[in-house]
């Protein structure tokens, strides 16, 4: 039985979480070791839980059935942006066609509140800045949104299911099993991201994978060796925790 104590050096682990950053560009043939994957959803399964419920699903897309699924999305993803860019001959193809449209998550494209507007503004120029794409360049920022359909080239992509049953609390204890699986990834050398991008077209994952309609997709999950690239060294900003602390009446 493990002990519930740490001899770890407080210290040490503030700079182990601080080190920790999306990866967005993988060597992709060079693949995860399965029993590595197998101590990652080990240390998933360290996360607390809702009544230890875990009302999750999660399905690890590798080899073809990975590139099968990435293949597809990449179609749906030309399919869409043809529809939503191109002439009025275009976007009357896509809404009768209905070939790209979202089939799930569909209000995922909704903006951004006020509130929340400018985090995702920052991250989002910061990035772009990063991966030398140009303001106001939509061609060059939709060739980059559409490397998440190639998951940034990680060999392995899971897809988190979350029990429709218990709500916010199911997407909480998905985010929570997340964040361990993440920093065991980490640990392992491998790199991370997660991609709400992929979950707009749950039909595709659902053609490879055996999940109940009483689970609903709520992400993606990209896992793999990081390459050097640039954006790989990317330090997404950290708000001040001032920030997000509720003020005492
Ligand atoms: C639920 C969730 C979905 C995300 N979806 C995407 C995505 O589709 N594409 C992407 O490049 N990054 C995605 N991210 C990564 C965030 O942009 C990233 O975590 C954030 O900018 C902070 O950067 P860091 O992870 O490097 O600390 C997602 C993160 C979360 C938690």
């Amino acid at each position: 039985m493990p002990s519930h104590k740490s001899n770890l050096d407080a210290h040490a682990i503030s700079e182990f979480l601080a080190s920790r950053r999306s990866t967005r560009d993988f060597i992709k043939d060079k693949p995860v070791p399965q029993e590595i994957i197998d101590q990652l959803l080990v240390d998933a399964m360290t996360a607390p839980s809702w009544s230890n419920t875990r009302p999750f699903k999660i399905a690890v897309a590798s080899g073809d059935v990975r590139d099968r699924i990435s293949k597809e999305f990449l179609n749906r993803w030309d399919a869409l942006s043809v529809g939503r860019h191109g002439n009025l001959l275009a976007k009357i193809k896509l809404i009768t066609s209905r070939y790209g449209l979202p089939t799930s998550n569909r209000k995922m494209a909704k903006p951004y509140v006020a509130e929340l507007k400018p985090r995702a503004h920052r991250i989002g120029a910061e990035l772009y800045k990063v991966l030398g794409v140009e303001r106001g360049n939509r061609e060059a920022r939709d060739a980059e949104w559409a490397k998440n359909y190639e998951f940034f080239g990680a060999p392995t992509e899971l897809f988190i299911y979350i029990h429709k049953s218990l709500g916010i609390w199911s997407a909480s204890d998905a985010g929570l099993m997340m964040e361990n699986l993440m920093l065991s990834a980490h640990a392992h050398g491998l790199g991370t991201c997660a991609q709400g991008a992929v979950a707009i077209w749950d039909d595709v994952v659902r053609k490879e994978f055996e999940v109940s309609s009483h689970y609903r997709l709520l992400t993606g999950l990209a896992i793999g060796y990081p390459t050097d690239a640039p954006v790989n060294s990317f330090g997404a900003n950290r708000l001040d925790p001032a920030e997000i602390t509720a003020k005492e009446k």
